[in-house]
């Protein structure tokens, strides 16, 4: 499939869903995927709230991104914060970064700082919109572009399930859309400052994601029905 007939399927798809849901919201974390999808919810004026969960830990550029895209396309961003006291207790019983200790340090800071948020943020929705691609890793194959969401209890659609990480990159250049000045660096998926790293060339695109784990267990919540 060409782009343009990519793009006119991921349209398609987006406004039925916006026909048939509504309220009706995209989680963006402003990374390169969110962006295409951002752009065509804005560009196209759909009705679909665009939100994005900041935990308290994301990079500058993430941040400056956040700002720029609401003044780029006039229109608003909501943004969601993990609650104050339940940071304050994780810290204090496991310290700044005490999501280095183990994985079940780093899933309660993952469930502090976004999957609590999310559930808030989804909270009377009747689906949600996300930008998973299936070969992003291997948690994500069986991924389906619509999917009734367990977790959640609401339908989730993943528009982008499969586009390849070229088709993203060809659509942000050409419709010259905002993207993360991280990905610039060797930053292929983004996520919190102190779980993010850049990629060697030839590294699968999640690596550089709690990098420390093995590939198996690299979800953060977000995607639990994704885990295969
Ligand atoms: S994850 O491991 O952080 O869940 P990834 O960064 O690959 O995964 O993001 C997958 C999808 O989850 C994004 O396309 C977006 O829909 C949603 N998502 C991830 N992080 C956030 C965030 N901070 N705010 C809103 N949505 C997010
Ligand atoms: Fe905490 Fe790291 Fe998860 Fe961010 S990615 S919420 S800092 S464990």
């Amino acid at each position: 499939m060409n782009l343009d007939a990519r793009v006119e399927a991921t349209l398609a798809l987006l406004r039925q869903a916006a026909e048939e849901f509504q309220p009706l919201a995209l989680a963006s974390s402003l990374g390169a995927e969110d962006m295409v999808l951002t752009d065509l919810v804005f560009r196209n004026r759909l009705p679909v709230t665009v939100f994005t969960l900041d935990t308290g830990r994301l990079p500058e550029p993430t941040q400056r991104l956040m700002a720029r895209v609401s003044e780029h396309y006039g229109q608003p961003i909501r943004i969601y914060f993990p609650e104050a006291a339940d940071v304050e207790q994780f810290v204090a019983q496991h310290g700044v970064n005490g999501f280095y200790e183990g994985i079940a340090q780093r899933r309660a800071c993952c469930g502090i700082r976004k999957v609590a948020p999310l559930r808030r943020a989804l909270a009377g929705q009747k689906a949600w919109i996300t930008g998973l691609r299936r070969d992003q890793s291997p948690t994500r194959t069986a991924l389906a572009a619509q999917a009734w969401d367990e977790e959640h209890g609401l339908t989730k659609f993943s528009p982008l399930a499969d586009w390849s990480r070229e088709e993203v990159w060809a659509y942000l250049h050409a419709h010259h859309v905002p993207y993360n000045a991280l990905h610039d660096q060797g930053y292929a998926s983004i996520g919190c400052s102190p779980c993010t790293r850049a990629i060697q060339a030839g590294e699968d695109e999640r690596a550089g994601r709690w990098w420390w784990e093995h590939p198996e267990t690299k979800e953060c919540g977000l995607h639990l029905s994704a885990v295969s």
